[in-house]
């Protein structure tokens, strides 16, 4: 039998529950801003040593659950953190956004309905409105796993992966971009800034990065017209398509104003000898890079797809361990 003093305790119950979670706001990664010039630095070197042994970490998210909900199409995100959750000792579960109930109900309830079944949840999705909005209503930390916007944990894998080769004082580094000034670029412009590196940027005029993004770089990005000059000291060249997702009815005027700006071997020609070659995948080989480039040996592509696994259990750990 419920005593009438259940009954008043069950509001009050209700109300402290209520109270709690407002006072409990979790961390997110919807940008590289997100994170400090320090904790980059420290991502970095805890995803290095998780990769140089991947099967002693298995208790860092041993017990949790990852969601991994998806308005768009992925490889690499998709798979690295399914594989970042195993090495980790997490289950994974995909949650297609499609197919599920986020395309009927009100996205912050949606929001907070799956963080109750997630210890973390990465999202790809077409807005950064909606990271935003997911971010402020769900009870466990949100990963932005791609938007319009930026593409944090490729920037993340990209910094880990110049890591590797240049080691991990990055500052002084060169990175020329070179094509549109995107997500990728925006948050790969973000890192660089945290870290020292100075990023030369050539595209079409009406497709360059957004100012406020350039002039938060103190100096470190900055545009050149001709990308022969933007590549004139690079340490790596990096391009991204000319075409991302949800763009494909501007394909014919894309590729009619970024043809000057292909990666090939007379723009490799204009850069320092040691130059690295760079893509986030996927690539349109013989639109923004030459298939030879891409696959040639100084293209480190397919370092960067694997690296977003080992960048991505750090960023796991920082958030959900
Ligand atoms: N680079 C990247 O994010 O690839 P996917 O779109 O395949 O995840
Ligand atoms: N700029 C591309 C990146 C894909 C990983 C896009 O948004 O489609």
């Amino acid at each position: 039998m419920i005593l009438p003093d259940t009954r008043a305790a069950a509001l009050a119950l209700a109300q402290a529950r209520y109270e709690e979670r407002l006072g409990r706001k979790p961390r997110s990664f919807l940008s590289i801003t997100d994170a400090t010039p320090h904790q980059i630095r420290t991502l970095i070197a805890r995803g290095l040593e998780m990769k140089a042994d991947p099967g002693a970490f298995g208790h860092v998210l041993a017990g949790k659950t990852l969601a991994l909900l998806f308005q768009k199409t992925s490889t690499r995100t998709r798979c690295a953190f399914e594989q970042a959750g195993h090495e980790l000792g997490a289950v994974t579960r995909y949650i297609d956004w499609q197919s599920s109930n986020f395309t009927l109900s009100d996205l912050e309830d949606e929001a907070r309905v799956l963080s109750r079944y997630a210890d973390a949840i990465v999202a790809r999705v077409k807005q950064n409105q909606t990271l935003q909005v997911m971010a402020a209503h769900s009870e466990v930390p949100v990963i932005n796993g791609l938007c319009d916007q930026a593409h944090p944990c490729q920037a993340l894998a990209d910094v880990l992966t110049l890591a590797e080769y240049y080691g991990q004082d990055l500052s002084g580094l060169t990175v020329a971009w070179i094509g549109d000034g995107n997500n990728v670029c925006r948050s790969l412009v973000h890192a660089a800034t945290a870290l020292g590196i100075h990023v030369r940027l050539s595209g079409p005029p009406n497709y360059r990065l957004d100012a406020k993004t350039l002039a938060s770089s103190n100096g470190l990005a900055s545009y050149a017209a001709d990308p022969r000059e933007a590549v004139a000291q690079a340490d790596a060249i990096y391009t991204d398509t000319w075409i991302s997702m949800g763009q494909e009815e501007e394909k014919e005027e894309r590729l009619r104003v970024f043809l000057p700006y292909q990666v090939n071997a007379a723009l490799v020609a204009a850069a320092p000898a040691h130059a690295l070659v760079m893509h986030c995948l996927p690539a349109k080989p013989g639109y923004e890079i030459t298939a030879q480039l891409l696959r040639s040996p100084r293209s480190v592509v397919f370092d960067q797809a694997e690296n977003r696994t080992h960048a991505q259990k750090a960023v796991l750990e920082w958030l959900a361990g």
